[in-house]
């Protein structure tokens, strides 16, 4: 079917990516992120389709100490079952370069955010809890230091890397800002309108890693790529999109999503109340 359609590039962004979901049941991470970029890339190779980008993560690198950053050359040191599959595919893409020449190429992003995000992840939970004015649960004491990248910065990663990329090669993307979750949570209340007694902190994420912190200079070097997004800028359009998507943060937030939150911050809440 690739070779029908004469495909010039397969980028797989397709991915079980919820850490919390991993920790739940690993299954699906390994069945999807390991297997499912086995499955494709041996199409690709049978269809002899020329590029193949593979979307990775940051959290491949593990976690960091309050210095320093991840640079293409950290080791790999995932810990989590959801990095720790990301980390297996990137190895056997790896694999496949140097054994059949495989035209790949990998990227590692930090933590993304923006509009049509699903309402598990930090930022669009916060959101929509907030704008209901149910409690955000952060995990521990708020100390685990994330990198945010908006969406669109990531995307214009991956299209520099399709274009410019050399085969082989891994980039690093990042955007620059750098935030302890709980200054996060805050800076969401203060710009939501809503108050800090909104807070509630739960029980932690076993394993969390403490800091990741991002070294992109070599796609800045090599692809002349930079973050556009100013991340204060970026969250306030990200509030205002979910505030004007009321709807489709309500259909996503029905069904099987209900049975999740129950699950993972339920007991968490009733504990912290
Ligand atoms: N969100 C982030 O902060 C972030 C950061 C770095 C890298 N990434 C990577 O970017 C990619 C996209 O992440 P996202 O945040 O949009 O995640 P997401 O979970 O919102 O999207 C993943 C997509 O993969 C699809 N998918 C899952 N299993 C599949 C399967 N077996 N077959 C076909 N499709 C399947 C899902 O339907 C979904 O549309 C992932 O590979 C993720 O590892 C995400």
């Amino acid at each position: 079917m690739l070779a029908a359609a004469d495909v010039d590039a397969v980028i797989n962004f397709a991915a079980e990516s919820h850490v919390d979901r991993s920790i739940l049941d690993s299954g699906p991470f390994v069945q999807t992120n390991i297997v499912g970029t086995q499955v494709l890339m041996d199409a690709c190779r049978a269809a002899g389709v020329p590029r193949f980008i593979q979307v990775s993560t940051d959290e491949v690198y593990g976690s960091l100490g309050p210095e320093g950053y991840f640079t293409e050359e950290t080791p790999l040191a995932p810990n989590s079952p959801y990095s720790a599959s990301k980390a297996a595919a990137d190895l056997l893409l790896r694999s496949y370069c140097h054994t059949f020449g495989f035209p790949g190429l990998i990227t590692r992003c930090s933590n993304n955010y923006g509009p049509y995000q699903f309402p598990e992840k930090l930022i669009p939970l916060f959101i929509s809890n907030a704008m209901n004015d149910q409690p955000l649960p952060v995990y521990g004491t708020g100390e685990n230091v994330r990198n945010w990248i908006h969406v669109l910065d990531h995307c214009r990663g991956i299209d520099a890397v399709l274009r410019r990329g050399r085969v082989g090669e891994v980039y690093n993307f990042g955007g620059h800002a750098e935030m302890k979750n709980i200054d996060l949570t805050r800076l969401l209340l203060e710009l939501l309108g809503k108050p800090e007694s909104l807070i509630r902190f739960v029980q932690d994420r076993p394993g969390h890693d403490l800091r990741y912190a991002i070294d992109c200079s070599k796609a800045e070097r090599e692809l002349g790529w930079r973050p556009q997004v100013d991340f204060r800028t970026g969250l306030e359009e990200t509030i205002r999109w979910y505030q004007d998507h009321a709807e489709w943060v309500e259909r996503v937030r029905s069904g099987a999503y209900r049975e999740y939150y129950e699950k993972q911050y339920g007991q968490r809440l009733s504990s912290a109340e």
